[in-house]
Parts: C-alpha cells; structure tokens; sequence
C-alpha cells in the first residue's frame, strides 16, 4: 500500500535550474520503485523540467517523457543529458577565463566588482512636475519598509504610484565585491557612474528580441508605460550585454553534450538575471514573484557571479548522473497525440499535467523560449485560456476538460496492459477537480488510491486566482490509476453527503499535526478522499470545505482543530 509521499527541495536536482511547479525527484522515484522494476519503461508526457526522466536515470529505469513548451524540453534534456563533468567543468572554467575582460569592463569598480545594483523608479510629481526618485521617497531604511505612498521633493503629495506619470529606472545602489575581503561595500551610484550604464545599442552580439504582446495572460498594462515589448526589455543593458556574449561564446564550443549543458546553467541564471527581481530592505534575495510585472525597486545581478554558481550546482547534478543506470528520452510534442510511442510499449506512467488555469507555462517560460529562439505553441497548450479569442487558441474549462480527456486517452492507449499510472495534480476548485475526474473516466481509468505528496515547502510560481498567502499549497495529490473504468459519468456520480465529509475531516484533525491542518491541506483531503470513494467533487469548492470547518472545528493560528467539545 502506497504511504503518502514526502519530496525534498533541497537536493541538488531541485536547486540545479528552476521550473514551475517543479515536482521533488525524491517522491517520483518512491513511486518509480513501487510500481516498476530495472529496466521497465516509464512515460511522463507533460514532463516539465524532467524529474520523471531524473527519476529513471537514478533508478535504472527508461524514461520516454515529453512536454508542449520547448523551454520545458531544453530543461528536461539539461537535466537527463550525459554530460562528463570533468569535461565540463574545463569547457566552462576556459569560458569564464576568455570573458572575464568583459566581466571587469562592465561590473569593476575602482574598489571592486559589483555583484549587484539596486534599480529604482523615477515618477513625475503631478503637481508640480518635478521627478520623484522611489528609493528616495518610499523606501524607509530604518524600519525596513517601502511606503505605499510617495511625495515630491518639495512636498506634493502624498501620491500613490498609479496616479504618477512613470518616467523611467535608474540605479541607485551598488553592492560590491572586495577582493579578500568577506564583508560586501554598499554604495549609492551617482552622477556620471549612472551613464557608464550605456544603451544597448551597444551590444555587440545577437540577443532576443521576441514580442512581449498583450494577449499574453501574464502581461499588464505596466509593461505598456514602461515600453516592454521585447524580451531584450526585461534586461538592463549591462547584463543583456553580458548575457548574450556568454549565449556567443557558448555557442561556439564543439561539444554537443558540453554546448548543451552549459546552454542549461545560461537559463537557469536568466530569469535572475532579469529585472524581474524585487527589491526590499527586509528581503534581500526576494524569490521570483508570480508574475512579468517589475517592481519599483529591483536588481540587477551580476551575470558571470549567477552563472559562476549555477555552474557550480550543476556541474555537481552531472557528477550524479554521468554514471547513472537509467536512459532518458525526451521529445517534444502534445500529450495530446503521442506519435512517437506504439501502442502498450510503457510499464508505467507518472505525470503532474497543467492545473486548469492557474499557471501560464508559456508566459512564465517566455525569456528561456525568447533566448533558444522557440516559444510554446500556446494554441496546443492544455490550460484555460480566457484572455484569447477561441481562435487565437483561448480555452474554457470544457476544452480543458476534452484536451486532458484525449492526453488520458493517449496514455492508456501506450500502457501496457495491467500497468498503473500516477497523476498527480492540485486545485481549489471543485469544478477543476471534476473535469479531472471526467478526463479520468471517459479515458477508461479508474482511481484506486489517492495519497498526498508533500513537496517540502510553498514553490508555486506564476499562481493566479489564488490567494498569496494560504491557499498556496506545498503539496498536490497523487492519483493511482488503473485501467478498466466503472464506466460512470460525473452525472451519474454519487454526491458525497455532508455527514461523510463531516466524519473524514474530523477523522483527519484528531490525527494531523497542526501544520497540515490549514484549510488546503483540509481541501485536499476532502478531494483525496472524494476521488478514492468516486464519489462527485462538484460542490466541495475550497470555501465550501472552509465553511464546513468553520462549523465543525474551531480555528486557531491558521490551523484547524477539533472543538473542545469533543476532544
Ligand atoms: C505541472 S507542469 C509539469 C512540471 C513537472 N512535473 C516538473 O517537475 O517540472 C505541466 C507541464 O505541462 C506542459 N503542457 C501544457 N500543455 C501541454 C500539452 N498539451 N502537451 C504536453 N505538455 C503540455 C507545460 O508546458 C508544463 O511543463
């Protein structure tokens, strides 16, 4: 019997490249092992970052995964490609060695090399006309804080931003790097300093220009005032400038295997690279935010520093896998109409396919995909797209819905017979949930368990429709999948009534430490067990399982927990 699954992010196969919604290899291989043995082959066809195929490698197994986004795909072949690391970490340390005049000509100072500059807004006062420097006006140094509101030098205001005419970034605080010294310089960048940052009409070498557009489900009317309409706008010039010599020099080494790996540690340093870092007093080293939107106050790191230590992470990660057992192939393609596997060839499926509408892949992977010079085909993409017209390939959840029903279908149709397959998925919406379980059903699947994996700690990137700070869930359940449907439709599923789930969250309380009696983890437990019971989600929203807590348990500090009567 399977346990419920815990995943670790610290390993360095979680640390070596980011990838939204990224699932921990350690839970994939416990499921691996479960269900296959050495040498069988294993299928994950909306494959992400490739954990699956990591999964294989580690265990003997043969990976076949797959994925839409062709940014998904260089990332997954990153991640599963031979690479001896021997030979790697030479090619690089040669790479660093013939850039390091550019890094001196664009990040030394007289006292040292910057790692990073802190870039700030400047807005026009709309009474008296006068610029208003963020840094200067919101940020209060002493208590850590960024005011909501700004005045002008001489008084105007105050003013919220939004009702300020944006005028452009500048920098306003360096942190450098003394050689032999531990402790970093903070300076504020002045005067002729802010010039020396030049414009990128002097790049010398190839950098993206793909179209930043508006109907992308990520894009806001900020991107419009700040004029970002290509992906070489989410870079100041200095790093774009640093960027694409290393994209340059990476392109002319021989080595497939080695060219390759090293286009991996490139993308795994570009999205920290870009401006879409915050700033705060409080937040030093503020996480990749949800969206494309640019703070008011951001970085801008040092290219070679980033690079240098993805580097290091990822040269360790090819240590691991040179020597591996597994295989792992990766393709890219639609779930949808898997052409390149046969009928019945896969021992066994695991898979974490798109969460209806909660994640943009295609905008969130837009400046890897910008850089490899391919972006997903967002028509073919399974997710909910409102903001499209049907024609540009906009999607509601029915489609969603007929979309996951052909990629269930593709993958019982490769399963040999017998085999189980593992899908692992999360939402708080009930609606979402019963499309899931229709795709299930209508693909001839069963689900016989369902269990719970924890992925260690919050890593949702590009979240919408979810508040930002509870309902970001750490874990996702894991559906065990077998063929051979009870051939029911969700119309003729029984309605799970209130004394059930009544019973099963109070069973769930008394047994749960605190922390994983929050209203998500109550949610999924109520879907856990909808699911395992086939029994119709429909009605169990995440505020409707909220309100029935509210009057069955008594909440304190964030958790719920069984009332004093009947303890
Ligand atoms: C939840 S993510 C998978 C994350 C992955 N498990 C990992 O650990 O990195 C879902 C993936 O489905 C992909 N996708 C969306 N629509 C697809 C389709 N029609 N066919 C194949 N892949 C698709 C997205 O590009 C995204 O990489």
């Amino acid at each position: 019997m399977l346990k419920n699954i815990e995943g670790g992010k610290g390993s360095v196969f979680y640390r070596a490249h980011s990838y939204h919604t990224k699932v921990p290899v350690e839970g994939v291989i416990q499921l691996i092992e479960h269900y296959t043995d050495p040498g069988d082959v294993v299928l994950d066809p909306f494959c992400g970052s490739g954990q699956t195929g990591v999964a294989a490698l580690l265990t003997g197994r043969h990976a076949v995964i797959s994925d839409i986004s062709p940014g998904a795909v260089h990332i997954a072949r990153g991640y599963t490609g031979r690479v001896n690391p021997d030979h790697f970490g030479q090619a690089a340390s040669g790479l660093l060695e013939q850039l390091e005049p550019l890094e001196e000509f664009l990040y030394r100072t007289p006292d040292g090399l910057v790692e990073y500059a802190v870039w700030s807004d400047v807005y026009q006062c709309s009474t008296c006309g006068r610029e208003i420097l963020f840094w200067e006006a919101a940020v209060d140094h002493e208590a850590g804080a960024v005011n909501r509101t700004l005045s002008c030098p001489i008084g105007h205001g105050p003013f919220k931003k939004t009702e300020l005419r944006w005028m452009r970034s500048e920098p306003v605080q360096r942190n450098i790097r003394v050689e032999g010294q531990q402790a970093r310089l903070v300076q504020p960048v002045e005067g002729a300093v802010k010039d020396q940052l030049g414009d990128r009409t002097s790049v010398p070498y190839w950098y993206p220009t793909a179209a930043w557009e508006p109907w992308r489900e990520m894009w806001r009317a900020q991107h419009k005032v700040q004029r970002i309409v290509t992906s070489a706008d989410f870079f100041t010039s200095r790093n774009l400038h640093a960027l694409s010599a290393l994209w340059d020099a990476i392109g002319q080494i021989d080595d497939d295997s080695i060219r390759a790996g090293l286009r991996f540690v490139f993308t795994a340093s570009v999205n920290r690279a870009s401006r879409r870092y915050q700033w705060h007093p409080r937040r030093p080293t503020n996480v990749l935010s949800s969206t494309m939107y640019f703070a008011s106050l951001n970085y801008e790191f040092n290219v070679f520093s980033l690079f240098r230590r993805k580097l290091a992470t990822i040269t360790e990660m090819y240590r691991r896998t040179w020597e591996a057992p597994g295989t792992c192939e990766v393709h890219l393609g639609s779930a949808e109409k898997l052409t390149w596997a046969e009928d019945g060839c896969v021992d066994y499926v695991f898979t974490d396919p798109p969460f209806g509408s909660n994640i943009y892949y295609s905008d969130s992977s837009f400046l890897w995909e910008a850089w490899l010079g391919e972006q997903t085909d967002v028509a073919a993409e399974t997710v909910v797209n409102r903001r499209l017209t049907p024609e540009m390939g906009g999607t509601t959840l029915d489609d969603y819905e007929k979309e996951m029903s052909r990629a269930m279908g593709e993958i019982n149709r490769v399963l040999r017979p017998g085999a189980w397959a593992s899908l692992q998925f999360h939402n708080s919406d009930d609606a979402v949930w019963s499309s899931i379980q229709s795709a299930i059903d209508s693909a001839g699947f069963r689900v016989e368990a369902a269990v719970v994996m924890d992925k260690g700690q919050a890593s949702f990137k590009g979240l919408r429709h979810e508040d930002k700070g509870e309902r970001v869930a750490n874990f996702d359940l894991v559906m065990h999948l077998a063929a051979g449907s009870l051939s029911i439709s969700n119309a003729q599923r029984r309605e799970a009534d209130r004394a059930e789930i009544e019973v099963e969250l109070m069973d769930y309380v008394a047994r749960q430490p605190p922390s994983r009696c929050t209203t998500p983890w109550l949610h999924s437990q109520v879907m856990r067990h909808l699911l395992a019971e086939g029994a119709s989600p429909t009605g169990w929203s995440f505020a409707a399982v909220e309100s029935l807590c509210a009057e069955i348990l008594e909440r304190r500090d964030k958790s719920w927990h069984l009332p004093k009567s009947s303890r």
